[in-house]
């Protein structure tokens, strides 16, 4: 029977750079809704950015931008690099706008008539310079307990002690500097410790099909510590979205933020025609899941089930909480390098290497999961080029060069044992549970089984001999439906992989669904094209430096206020873009025609012997190579290059050089601020395409 599904990740903030801490949950909700969509399901897969907030308020100011510029600016690059990591969103939406606030205003009304909005006078730290109310991460002070200097209104960073913004010794405003001043203003709150939230709560998270044990045992823990009433609303200024019936006063970040999931869904139903209250009434047969991370579990698993169910909504079928990353057994860092971001992995690093590192390491539970970079690399080397590539490029060449590309009969025998030797049931419920770990080592129980095959057949010295190529037909072929079959297990964690096989094996998108049959005799298959590469360990090195070098002056956790320090960063910035290089005359498009602009991939990148400032660059073009000279030597070493995408004057004459014909040039960026920058256009573009 096919399911409705809707499933989400949660919304990353929209002040800050998609980190591989994030993508534990991206590529493992992506990886869950591919296998369900492979299933034969309706699964739709939703998320967007969450644009709202004093941080991104305050960090658009900045910038001297307004925020709508800058969360549109952090959308593209978030969805730059959930694509470069094959993260395939049905839809991907912002929280700013007219649906979520249309669904924030529903809610917020519904929960008003149901009584359960309560309004309330509190006090709190006022910055009179800047005339704003300031949260807690926003104010700073000396520790009451170690009296270390400049510490956070919430905890102290020196001796950890954890306290009230009020118990600071001489607080000032990390905004403004000034001394903050107390001062009252009504609060909305949404009141959580009415019996009927509590008694709605108690009997949700009692249901295992809701929550995993472990989460059940900690929200229990807050259940029984008693849940207080939840504030929702912040003064103006602000950034979000204004109270109907309450003038300056805004839905807090919190309020809108899963309310975010309703709106991008909305945007889908409207997009695609699907009817918006099957998914969401109260009594929908449709699943809802959210995928979260351990530190908004209280958010997913308190607030918003009873939120839902008292503004007449459904309330999830389940939230699949997940712990966080570690790097090298420790808090990802900006020190070490290992505070690594999407955009400097991918610049370095195949994605689907972690997608399947990853995927092997997540079991459905709440623990947190550790990238190890040496057992990464050991572990991708020997299970996807050692084990599962290497059975195609062991007998892909036979069936070119012998057969024609087309396939023989498989071995009838072998087959059936191989299938007999392996549950695909077993396989699907592990993915089904998240238990990504167990499917894999399944699967690669079967590469083995293959590879034994192989081993014992030995095509390689078939191949030599007279007479025996009815029998290495055989073996190639059934060599090459284990493949397939393989191929169709690891796609949901390896869609791309996956695609190539398709193409090399000339096949429909593989599905789960319908009854095995080995590849039949006589199917013909394109050659075999490299699949992928081993990883080296020095490009992982690089990509650690790279992230111990840039060094970024912004914050780790991306609702913790922006340094001062950034801010006479990004001051020192706008100040050298005023003083730029003036603008050349104008030109016609025509032109700008005349040069032909064209993506190109750095094939090789080699030190040319007795020049000081130039790099011998190869460049492929998809239809030939090129040789440029770059003076970018400077900047960039040669083998950080290689396999990077970047942009060439495809029609400047040759010129001749000192040390050989320079075929084109490569654009790069500089100024006195820095550079050589080459330039690398967003994931998508290919080699040969012309920029106009
Ligand atoms: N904006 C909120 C979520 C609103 S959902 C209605 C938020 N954003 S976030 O950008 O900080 O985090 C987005 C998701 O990434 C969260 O589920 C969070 O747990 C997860 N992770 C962020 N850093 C992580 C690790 N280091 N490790 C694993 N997951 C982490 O929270
Ligand atoms: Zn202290």
């Amino acid at each position: 029977m096919s399911r409705k599904i809707l499933v989400t990740s949660a919304l990353p903030y929209a002040n800050g750079a998609i980190h591989l801490g994030h993508l534990v949950e991206y590529i493992q909700t992506d990886i869950w809704t591919r296998f369900q969509k492979m299933r034969g399901h309706q699964c739709v897969y939703c998320c967007a950015d969450d644009t709202h907030g004093t941080p991104i308020m305050l960090r658009a100011e900045k910038e001297g931008i307004t925020p709508e510029q800058l969360i549109d600016r952090v959308w593209h690059e978030h969805k730059r690099d959930f694509d470069g990591f094959h993260v395939e969103f049905d839809n991907y939406y912002s929280t700013n706008t007219p649906e979520t606030r249309h669904y924030a205003d529903t809610i917020y009304g519904r929960l008003k008539e149901a009584g359960l909005i309560e309004i309330r006078s509190i006090e709190q730290y006022y910055d009179p310079v800047k005339e704003m109310f300031l949260p807690d991460r926003f104010i700073k002070g000396e520790c009451p307990k170690c009296h270390a200097k400049d510490q956070y209104g919430d905890n102290c960073e020196a001796c950890g002690a954890a306290y009230q913004p009020t118990d600071l010794i001489e607080p000032y405003s990390a905004v403004s500097g000034a001394k903050p001043v107390r001062k009252s203003s009504d609060h909305h709150f949404f009141k959580l410790s009415d019996p009927r939230c509590a008694n709605f709560l108690k009997d949700w998270i009692a249901n295992p099909e809701h929550v995993q044990s472990e989460a059940a045992n900690k929200l229990g823990e807050w259940l029984q510590a008693g849940l207080s009433d939840w504030d929702i609303s912040r003064d103006a200024p602000y950034f979000g979205f204004e109270i109907p019936d309450a003038p300056s006063k805004y839905y807090y970040v919190w309020l809108d933020a899963p309310i975010g999931y309703m709106g991008s869904f909305q945007n889908y139903c409207d997009k695609n025609g699907l009817d918006f209250d099957e998914y969401w009434k109260p009594d929908s047969e449709a699943e809802l899941y959210h995928f979260i991370g351990k530190d908004i579990l209280y958010f997913h698993a308190l607030f918003w089930p009873a939120e839902l169910a008292h503004a007449g909504f459904r309330t999830p079928t389940g939230v699949f909480c997940h712990g966080f990353l570690t790097v090298n057994g420790t808090k990802m860092s900006k020190s070490r390098g290992t505070f690594i971001t999407a955009e400097s992995y991918l610049n370095h690093l195949n994605p689907e290497w972690l997608r399947y590192y990853y995927a092997a390491k997540l079991n459905g539970s709440m623990e947190d999961i550790d990238l190890n970079l040496e057992d990464f690399a050991a572990r991708v080397n020997s299970d996807l080029v050692g084990k599962y590539v290497n059975i195609a490029s062991r007998c892909a060449g036979f069936i070119s060069k012998k057969f024609a590309g087309k396939l023989g009969t498989c071995d009838a025998a072998a087959t059936a044992e191989f299938v007999a030797a392996f549950d695909k049931g077993e396989i699907a419920q592990s993915y089904e549970d998240r238990d990504y770990g167990r499917a894999l080592r399944e699967i690669m129980r079967l590469a083995d089984v293959a590879n034994q095959y192989i081993a014992e057949k030995k095509p390689w010295a078939m191949a030599k001999q007279e007479g025996r190529e009815a029998e290495l037909h055989e073996v190639c072929s059934t060599a090459l439906t284990l493949f397939r079959d393989l191929t169709l297990y690891l796609k949901p964690v390896l869609p791309k992989l996956a695609e190539q096989v398709e193409d090399f094996l000339n096949l429909q998108p593989l599905t789960w669904t319908g009854a095995w049959a080995p590849l039949p005799a006589g199917h013909a298959i394109n050659e075999y094209q490299h699949l992928m590469t081993r990883i080296d360990p020095k490009k992982i090195e690089i990509m650690v430096e790279e992230n111990k070098q840039s060094l970024a002056p912004t914050p780790e956790f991306a609702n913790t206020p922006t340094p001062v320090r950034h801010a006479e960063h990004q001051q020192a910035k706008v100040e050298a873009e005023a003083a730029a290089t003036p603008w050349e005359p104008f030109i016609s498009i025509d032109d700008f025609t005349k040069v032909d602009l064209r993506i190109v991939r750095i094939a090789n990148a080699e030190h040319v012997i007795g020049a000081d400032k130039l790099l011998k660059l190869t460049l492929d073009l998809g239809t030939e190579t090129r040789t440029v000279f770059a003076g970018i030597k400077s900047a960039y070493a040669p083998e950080t290059l290689i396999g990077r995408l970047t942009v060439m004057v495809a029609n400047l004459a040759p010129r001749k050089m000192k040390f050989g014909m320079s075929e084109g040039m490569v654009l790069a960026a500089s100024d006195e601020r820095g550079g050589p920058f080459l330039l690398s256009p967003d994931s998508g573009a290919q080699p040969g395409m012309r920029i106009k």
